[in-house]
């Protein structure tokens, strides 16, 4: 049975602006490396040999630094919607692109997370399952696509964002499709997988399982979860073969100057070129390329986007500063 893989990165991240103006949000650094990374690597991990990429916004950034995906052991192809055909209409899309496979990983372009992929393979295999989601259990499941489930771990009913959950189990945006079931999502429209395939497909009788796996989850898709994620990476809360050996305090590019007296601590990331000038305190921050801080500041949970300036003696305190 072979595995291929699609990775949703066309969205247009918009709880994530102002950050995602020049950048969208899976080029965007988490600890040290765009996140993209951090899934490719999953996904060679999990030994899938393909993996394509259904871009849409600012689609021309990802293949310079990803190229033909030798650098990561799994092969890499790019799909490209010219208006964005939502997560359905671009799954259906780079479909087009896909070597022959029994079975395709489809990968939200925003999510870290520590589940196992090889476990729901296998149990996607077992169930002769025609899709498997992973789940996750949150407390309030309001934000998300929450899902109810069946004594033998069929999903029975999956519903997006709504104000009184049916359940605490959320649709943690993983999915396995049997490569036959993406030809029912129809070419070049619209589709949301979330709104129309997953309840279409529930109604038609399909086989969905639910895989709950509840380690390491986080949607990284504001401000705050961006630089939490990063933060947990690099003390290694969460494992990636992206940033591997990392159980540090702090990441700090070997280009990067930084003055005396600094304490740089709590998986803060100080990346290229970047210039911290005496007794600055910087703690569970992304500091980006090229940056200048002045001396005395104090940064705390927060990203300062590259080349950004920052004044001596500035307080920063969960913000977003420069993009
Ligand atoms: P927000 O606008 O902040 O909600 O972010 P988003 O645009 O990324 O939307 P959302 O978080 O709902 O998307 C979930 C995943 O699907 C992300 O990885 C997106 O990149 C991806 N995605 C969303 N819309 C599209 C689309 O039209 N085409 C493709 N290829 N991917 C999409």
């Amino acid at each position: 049975m072979s595995t291929s893989a699609i990775l949703l990165v066309g969205g247009m991240g918009t709880r994530l602006l102002p950050l995602t103006l020049k950048t969208p949000k899976p080029m965007l650094q988490v600890a040290g490396v765009p996140f993209t990374e951090h899934q490719i690597r999953k996904a060679a991990d999990a030994g899938i040999a393909e993996i394509v990429l259904a871009t849409s916004y600012k689609s021309e950034l990802f293949e310079p630094y990803f190229g033909n995906g030798e650098r990561f052991g799994i092969k890499i192809k790019y799909a490209v919607e010219k208006s964005a055909l939502g997560t359905g209409g671009g799954i259906r899309n780079a479909a087009n692109l896909l070597a022959d496979c029994d079975q395709v990983v489809i990968f939200n372009g925003d999510v870290l997370s520590g589940h196992n992929l090889a476990g729901q393979l296998e149990f996607h295999k077992k169930n002769q399952a025609d899709i498997t989601l992973y789940l996750t259990q949150v407390e309030d499941a309001r934000a998300y696509g929450c899902v109810e489930l069946l004594e033998n771990k069929q999903v029975k009913s999956f519903l997006e964002k709504m104000e009184n959950p049916i359940s605490n189990l959320i649709n943690a945006g993983c999915y396995i499709f049997n490569r036959q079931i993406i030809d029912q999502i129809p070419q070049d429209k619209v589709v949301s997988v979330e709104r129309e395939t997953f309840p279409n497909l529930l109604a038609t009788n399909a086989k969905v399982f639910g895989y709950l796996d509840n380690s390491y989850w986080l949607d990284i898709g504001t401000p705050a979860a961006l630089v939490k994620a990063s933060a947990d990476l690099i003390t290694g809360v969460i494992h990636s073969s992206a940033t591997p050996n990392h159980a540090g305090d702090n990441l700090i590019s070997p280009s990067a100057k930084i003055g005396s007296g600094c304490v740089i601590s709590n998986g803060s990331v100080i990346e290229t070129e970047v210039v911290v000038e005496s007794n600055c305190q910087i703690s569970g921050s992304i500091i980006g390329s090229g940056a200048k801080i002045g001396s005395n500041c104090k940064i705390i949970d927060s990203i300062i986007a590259p080349g950004a300036q920052i004044q001596a003696g500035m307080v920063v305190l969960t913000n977003y500063l420069g993009f």
